[in-house]
Protein backbone atom coordinates (compact mmCIF):
# COMPACT_ATOMS: atom_id res chain seq x y z
CA UNK A 1 0.00 0.00 0.00
CA UNK A 2 1.63 3.34 -0.83
CA UNK A 3 1.61 6.43 0.96
CA UNK A 4 -1.39 7.64 -1.56
CA UNK A 5 -3.68 4.77 -0.55
CA UNK A 6 -2.87 4.77 3.25
CA UNK A 7 -3.70 8.56 3.66
CA UNK A 8 -7.27 8.22 1.70
CA UNK A 9 -7.81 5.56 4.31
CA UNK A 10 -7.04 7.84 7.48
CA UNK A 11 -9.60 10.43 5.82
CA UNK A 12 -12.51 7.55 4.94
CA UNK A 13 -11.90 5.64 8.47
CA UNK A 14 -12.13 9.07 10.32
CA UNK A 15 -15.07 10.43 8.24
CA UNK A 16 -17.04 6.65 9.00
CA UNK A 17 -16.01 6.85 12.48
CA UNK A 18 -15.47 10.08 13.96
CA UNK A 19 -13.44 10.44 16.74
CA UNK A 20 -14.34 12.88 19.95
CA UNK A 21 -17.64 13.47 18.15
CA UNK A 22 -20.45 15.13 20.73
CA UNK A 23 -20.41 18.08 22.89
CA UNK A 24 -18.84 18.39 26.62
CA UNK A 25 -21.46 19.85 28.99
CA UNK A 26 -20.28 21.64 30.77
CA UNK A 27 -17.73 23.17 28.45
CA UNK A 28 -14.71 25.59 29.49
CA UNK A 29 -14.82 26.92 25.88
CA UNK A 30 -16.62 26.89 22.58
CA UNK A 31 -16.98 28.11 19.43
CA UNK A 32 -19.40 27.95 16.38
CA UNK A 33 -17.60 27.90 12.63
CA UNK A 34 -19.29 27.70 9.06
CA UNK A 35 -18.16 26.83 5.93
CA UNK A 36 -19.68 30.26 3.61
CA UNK A 37 -18.94 28.37 0.62
CA UNK A 38 -21.58 25.21 1.58
CA UNK A 39 -23.14 26.39 5.11
CA UNK A 40 -22.05 23.35 6.89
CA UNK A 41 -21.75 23.98 10.60
CA UNK A 42 -19.33 22.59 13.35
CA UNK A 43 -19.50 23.16 17.18
CA UNK A 44 -16.45 22.58 19.10
CA UNK A 45 -16.38 22.16 22.74
CA UNK A 46 -12.98 22.35 25.26
CA UNK A 47 -12.23 21.81 28.56
CA UNK A 48 -9.03 23.17 29.70
CA UNK A 49 -6.29 22.10 32.93
CA UNK A 50 -4.29 25.13 32.75
CA UNK A 51 -3.07 26.15 29.53
CA UNK A 52 -3.88 22.54 28.06
CA UNK A 53 -6.70 21.52 26.23
CA UNK A 54 -7.91 18.51 28.18
CA UNK A 55 -10.61 17.46 26.36
CA UNK A 56 -12.19 18.34 23.01
CA UNK A 57 -15.25 17.07 21.64
CA UNK A 58 -17.08 18.41 17.65
CA UNK A 59 -20.21 18.01 16.17
CA UNK A 60 -22.21 19.30 13.07
CA UNK A 61 -22.73 18.34 9.75
CA UNK A 62 -20.22 18.53 7.13
CA UNK A 63 -18.54 16.87 3.80
CA UNK A 64 -16.29 13.64 4.62
CA UNK A 65 -13.23 16.21 4.41
CA UNK A 66 -14.32 18.49 7.63
CA UNK A 67 -15.32 15.73 9.46
CA UNK A 68 -12.06 13.87 8.97
CA UNK A 69 -10.22 16.73 9.90
CA UNK A 70 -12.10 17.72 13.02
CA UNK A 71 -11.75 14.27 14.08
CA UNK A 72 -8.00 14.24 13.49
CA UNK A 73 -7.13 17.43 14.94
CA UNK A 74 -9.46 16.46 18.15
CA UNK A 75 -6.64 13.37 18.49
CA UNK A 76 -3.62 15.46 17.96
CA UNK A 77 -5.02 18.45 20.27
CA UNK A 78 -5.71 16.64 23.19
CA UNK A 79 -2.96 17.57 26.12
CA UNK A 80 -1.85 20.38 23.81
CA UNK A 81 -1.01 23.97 24.88
CA UNK A 82 -2.51 27.25 22.93
CA UNK A 83 1.11 27.56 22.01
CA UNK A 84 1.41 24.32 20.74
CA UNK A 85 -1.78 24.42 18.86
CA UNK A 86 -1.07 27.21 17.26
CA UNK A 87 2.23 26.03 15.90
CA UNK A 88 0.20 22.85 14.34
CA UNK A 89 -2.34 25.13 13.15
CA UNK A 90 0.34 26.82 11.03
CA UNK A 91 1.59 23.68 9.64
CA UNK A 92 -1.82 22.34 8.88
CA UNK A 93 -2.52 25.53 6.82
CA UNK A 94 0.41 25.65 5.02
CA UNK A 95 0.29 21.79 4.40
CA UNK A 96 -3.47 22.29 2.93
CA UNK A 97 -2.56 25.76 1.05
CA UNK A 98 1.37 25.83 -0.23
CA UNK A 99 2.35 23.72 -3.05
CA UNK A 100 5.83 24.53 -2.46
CA UNK A 101 5.46 23.50 1.40
CA UNK A 102 8.95 22.14 2.41
CA UNK A 103 7.05 20.30 5.64
CA UNK A 104 6.87 16.99 5.23
CA UNK A 105 3.46 15.37 5.71
CA UNK A 106 4.71 12.41 7.43
CA UNK A 107 6.27 14.52 9.99
CA UNK A 108 2.45 14.94 11.19
CA UNK A 109 1.33 11.51 11.76
CA UNK A 110 -1.89 11.13 10.79
CA UNK A 111 -3.07 14.75 10.07
CA UNK A 112 -0.29 14.32 6.93
CA UNK A 113 -3.33 12.61 5.15
CA UNK A 114 -4.59 16.32 5.10
CA UNK A 115 -1.99 16.93 2.63
CA UNK A 116 -4.12 15.19 -0.12
CA UNK A 117 -6.48 17.93 0.37
CA UNK A 118 -4.11 20.74 -1.78
CA UNK A 119 -5.04 19.26 -4.93
CA UNK A 120 -8.52 20.48 -4.60
CA UNK A 121 -8.68 24.16 -3.62
CA UNK A 122 -12.58 23.73 -3.31
CA UNK A 123 -11.66 21.83 -0.61
CA UNK A 124 -9.46 23.30 1.84
CA UNK A 125 -12.43 25.88 3.49
CA UNK A 126 -13.62 22.32 4.41
CA UNK A 127 -10.54 20.93 6.12
CA UNK A 128 -9.77 24.11 7.33
CA UNK A 129 -13.25 25.14 9.17
CA UNK A 130 -12.53 22.74 11.82
CA UNK A 131 -8.96 24.54 12.68
CA UNK A 132 -10.42 28.21 12.65
CA UNK A 133 -13.49 26.97 14.91
CA UNK A 134 -11.19 26.02 17.87
CA UNK A 135 -9.12 28.89 17.38
CA UNK A 136 -11.93 30.79 17.96
CA UNK A 137 -13.24 29.10 20.83
CA UNK A 138 -9.62 29.21 22.07
CA UNK A 139 -9.14 33.13 21.45
CA UNK A 140 -12.89 34.14 22.74
CA UNK A 141 -14.72 31.35 23.32
CA UNK A 142 -15.71 31.90 27.17
CA UNK A 143 -19.21 33.09 26.81
CA UNK A 144 -22.13 31.20 27.74
CA UNK A 145 -23.60 28.50 25.42
CA UNK A 146 -26.72 30.16 24.04
CA UNK A 147 -29.89 28.29 24.46
CA UNK A 148 -32.00 29.72 22.04
FE1 LIG B 1 -19.38 21.79 3.41
FE2 LIG B 1 -17.11 20.53 2.94
S1 LIG B 1 -18.77 20.81 1.56
S2 LIG B 1 -17.71 21.53 4.75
Amino acid sequence: MDLKDLYRDVIVDHNKNPRNFGRLDPADLHADGHNPLCGDQLNVTVNMIGDKIADIKFDGSGCAISVASASLMTEAIRGKSRAEFSALHSKVHELLTKHDSTIDPISLGKLGALSGVRAFPARVKCASLCWHTLQAALEHGDHPISTE
